[in-house]
Parts: structure tokens; sequence; C-alpha cells
């Protein structure tokens, strides 16, 4: 474990060369071990790696970063699971736009990074119920991205973009970039000061869109985020509806 101080907290990050899931190993990390600190925990590649509703997240050691931040909530904190997942999505924006100026990212409501109009990132967000008191629940924010598409399988590469081919990266440096980026946003994330800055990358925002909740779909526009990061549609028959990333289990634009 190596101690690092991001610019507002220090941390402690465990890095590894092949793991399952960084989040499947924070999750159990947070539910068996007692620390007060964040814990990050990274790895250069991933056999197990998930998104949301059990999807598989390709992660090759070429080209990719895959981190999970463990978040120690005491004293009956709870997390805003909306506004920690655009939040961490405006972060990994900064980040990206830091390394690759040329590029524009957008973001697909509620965790896609897009470049090129294809998904090149993604965020998964747990909550764990701790250890013995039952009094709080710890949070698992895991960031996967997919920087260098060159050795991309063909099923990949067709759904998934990647930033650059063949190019040299610095995961280390992204990656510590992306935990000092994540800290600066989680000090103050409860505002939601940077939903603006979610609006404006939007990929979602002002177009039709389908969206599935369980067995129930709706259809209509995707007229404004609210200030917890759900999304209102206005939908075909007039009727305003807002929907929270929770409940989402697809989005059509
Ligand atoms: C999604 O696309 O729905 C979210 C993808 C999240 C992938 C990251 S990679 C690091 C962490 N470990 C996982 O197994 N998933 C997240």
């Amino acid at each position: 474990i190596d101690h690092y101080r991001t610019t507002t907290f220090p941390v402690a990050i465990h890095a590894f060369a092949s793991i399952s899931s960084t989040n499947d190993y924070a999750k159990q990390f947070g539910s068996s071990q007692d620390f007060t600190i964040p814990q990050v925990f990274v790895a250069d590649t991933q056999t197990q790696g998930h998104g949301r509703l059990g999807r598989h997240f390709y992660s090759p050691a070429k080209g990719g970063i895959y981190l999970s931040i463990l978040i120690p909530l005491q004293n009956r904190r709870t997390i805003h699971s909306g506004l920690i997942t655009t939040g961490t999505a405006v972060c990994v924006v900064r980040t990206l736009q830091q390394f690759f100026p040329d590029e524009d990212f957008r973001v697909k409501w509620v965790n896609d990074i897009l470049v090129h109009d294809k998904k090149c990132g993604g965020i998964l967000t747990e909550t764990i119920s701790s250890l013995e008191d039952g009094l709080h629940e710890n949070v698992v924010v895991g960031i996967g991205l997919n920087i260098d598409s060159t050795d991309f399988p063909d099923q990949i590469a067709h759904k998934a973009g990647a930033i650059v081919t063949n190019t040299a990266i610095d995961k280390n440096r992204i990656a510590a970039s992306l935990i000092d980026n994540f800290f600066y946003m989680y000090q103050t994330y409860t505002s939601g000061n940077f939903l603006q800055e979610y609006a404006k990358l939007s990929e979602t925002l002002g177009k039709r869109v389908q969206i599935v909740m369980g067995n129930r779909t709706i259809t209509g526009l995707a007229d404004r985020f609210t200030g917890d990061g759900a999304l209102v549609v206005k939908q075909d028959s007039g009727e305003p509806i807002t929907v929270s990333s929770g409940e989402v289990t697809k989005v059509y634009l």
C-alpha cells in the first residue's frame, strides 16, 4: 500500500497487476476491514470487470485504467448516489481533457463517457453496508477507461471507442490526476456545483430518449437535470417525469 496525498486528502492506494474486479475487491475490503481514510484500488487489468446490471467491462492491460475508490461514511452520513455519479463523470472528463485537449468528450446520462460517439469509459457506484453497527454505508465508486484501442477485438471495437491508438500513454499520471480531481469534487459534491458543467457535457440533454426502467419504458424529450442529478423527461403525452439514475436499466438516444 502506498500513501498518496491528493490536493485535498491523504488516501491509501492499493495497486494490482491483475485482479478480478477492483469494485468487487473494494466492496470485500470495505465490508471486512476497518479504515478511516479513503482507499483506492487500481489494477493494470481485470478479468471480471463489470458495469451496471452485471454487464462486462472490457479491461485489457494495454491502454486502460481501472480503479475503484472506497469511501468510509462515518457518523450516519449517507451518499447521494445520483450526485456522486454525475460528479465523477465530470471529473473523468476534466481529467481526459487535461491529457487529450483536442478531443470532444461527452457524457451519456448517467454514467457513460463518450468519444467519437462511442463509449470510452464508465462509472459504477455501489454502496455496501458496513461491518457491525449497520449505521452507515460505505460507497465504492468504480471508474473504467479504455484509452488505447489498438488491441481491441472487432466485437468490442464496434461499440467501445478509445481515445487513441498506438500511442504511449502514462497510465499512472492519468490515474493520479483522476484521483485528485475526484477528491476535489468530493469535498463539495453535495452542493451539485458541477451540474452545469455536467449539463454542458451531456449528450442526452435536448434529445429524444427512450428510458427503460425495469419493465416500463418511457419516451420523450430529455429536458433538464434536477439538483440531485436526476433527469426530467417531457413525455410525449406532455407529462414530465423525473427519472433518477438508480431506476434506469437502459437509455436509448
Ligand atoms: C458501466 O459501463 O456501466 C460502468 C463500468 C465501470 C467499470 C469500472 S472498471 C473499475 C471498476 N471495476 C469494475 O468491475 N467495474 C468498475
